[in-house]
């Protein structure tokens, strides 16, 4: 198995579920690479010991990311800061000639990502992606291959949403990620949307034009010194699309994108439902279990509620009739990082991680979105 040396900027959530990850790398089964972390940066230096203590690979803990781009021994890096330093990171990561797994949004709005994009036009060289681990649960792999079958038939109509509720608490304190300074003015969109776009982006649907109703639930919360302060990130959006299958001409279906901070009941879920004139298929991570599909064929119209079991993209040492959850998804999209890195090309169609020009779509949807709001009316992408 041969080694592939990690350089981490940003340690806090994502940071060590990454980490968590390499840590039980072994569950894979027969896969040819491990990743290693040889050096972590972030600008609270108290993380370090965490990592030092669990990674005894890990040789540089420093707080500038210039000194971990310049150390030799890194060649992939991933990246999970706040929003407003994507941009600057992210090009400085490419620009260092490093391969990168960027956190979404992928900048923090579309001028950034196009400055990043431009750093990636100078280093083709570099395999970069962006993060998206849901379409990697068991039942959204097998909604992949119906796609990828053509077994759904004619499009009728496409939902697919990202669902938070612990922001109905007005009393939460705001964080970076209610700040419009370091989260971006795509709010919710920013935070939510590329998990809602991926498999929508990635089954080739072209998106048309898009209507979007943006709701700042809470105006205010508390800074955490007993003060309040404005909070002016948006909490929810719908966003209304007229989409087309490319192999469908101009049969243009609704698309219905949601992402919601404030969805009450919701605890991080994650959906999609695909209805079409041969077969229809729905899932949630309400009930990570369940794939519900219907297939007609004429005569009765019967849903049938599918137990998946562990049935991932690459295989593990997890029996396969047992539960797959949060963080199996993300060792499942690590593996597709670096397994396409190694073969060029993804596993599977719907086993890859979001491209560089998924994102870079994705600004233009969320610009177009928050003109929509602003003018209370529908804007056309192409
Ligand atoms: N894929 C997912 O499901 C998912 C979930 C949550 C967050 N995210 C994304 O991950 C990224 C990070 O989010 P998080 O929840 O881990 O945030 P976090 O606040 O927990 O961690 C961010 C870390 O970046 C560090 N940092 C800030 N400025 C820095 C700098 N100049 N140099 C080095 N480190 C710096 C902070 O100290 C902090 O430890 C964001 O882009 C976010 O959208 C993805």
């Amino acid at each position: 198995m041969s080694s592939v040396k990690f350089g981490m900027i940003g340690l806090g959530l994502m940071g060590k579920e990454f980490a968590g990850c390499v840590a039980r790398w072994g569950h894979l089964v027969d896969f040819p690479l491990q990743p290693e972390i040889v050096a972590v940066c972030d600008a609270e230096p108290s993380l370090f010991s965490w990592y030092a203590e669990h990674f005894p690979s890990l040789r540089q803990q420093t707080t500038s990311y210039r000194a971990l781009l310049q150390n030799p021994d890194v060649e992939v890096v991933y990246c999970a800061v706040p929003h407003h330093l994507h941009e600057e990171i992210y090009s400085a990561v490419i620009q260092a000639g490093k391969h990168l797994m960027g956190e979404k949004p992928f900048g923090m709005d579309e001028k950034a990502n196009e400055r990043i994009t431009h750093a990636l036009r100078q280093h083709p060289d570099c395999f970069v992606r962006c993060t998206s681990q849901f379409p990697f649960f068991p039942a959204v792999q097998r909604i992949g291959v119906m796609l990828e079958q053509g077994r759904f038939g004619r499009i009728i109509e496409v939902n697919a949403g990202f669902q938070h509720s612990s922001d109905l608490d007005p009393d939460k304190p705001i964080n970076w990620k209610r700040q419009i300074e370091k989260n971006g003015e795509y709010g919710c969109m920013g935070d939510l949307g590329l998990h809602v776009c991926h498999v929508p982006f990635r089954a080739g649907w072209r998106i048309y034009n898009v209507r979007a109703i943006l709701s700042d639930i809470v105006s205010e919360r508390p800074d955490g010194r007993g003060n309040r302060v404005p909070c002016r990130t948006w909490d929810n959006a719908t966003l209304f699309c007229e989409a087309a299958d490319a192999d469908a001409g101009d049969l243009c279906f609704p698309l219905t994108l949601k992402m919601q901070r404030i969805a009450p009941g919701e605890k991080n879920t994650w959906s999609l439902e695909i209805y079409g004139t041969r077969a229809a298929a729905r899932f949630s991570t309400k009930r990570p279990k369940t794939l519900q599909i219907l297939e007609y064929t004429g005569g009765e119209q019967v849903w049938q509620h599918i137990d998946m079991g562990y049935e991932t993209a690459f295989r593990t040492h997890t029996g396969s009739i047992f539960e797959f959850g949060f963080s199996d998804a993300i060792l499942q999209m690590w593996a597709a990082f670096l397994y396409e890195r190694h073969h060029q090309k993804p596993l599977k169609k719907f086993a890859g991680c979001l491209t560089p020009q998924e994102a870079a779509f994705s600004h233009v949807l969320f610009t177009a979105a928050l003109e929509s709001q602003r003018e209370r009316r529908t804007v056309t992408l192409y």
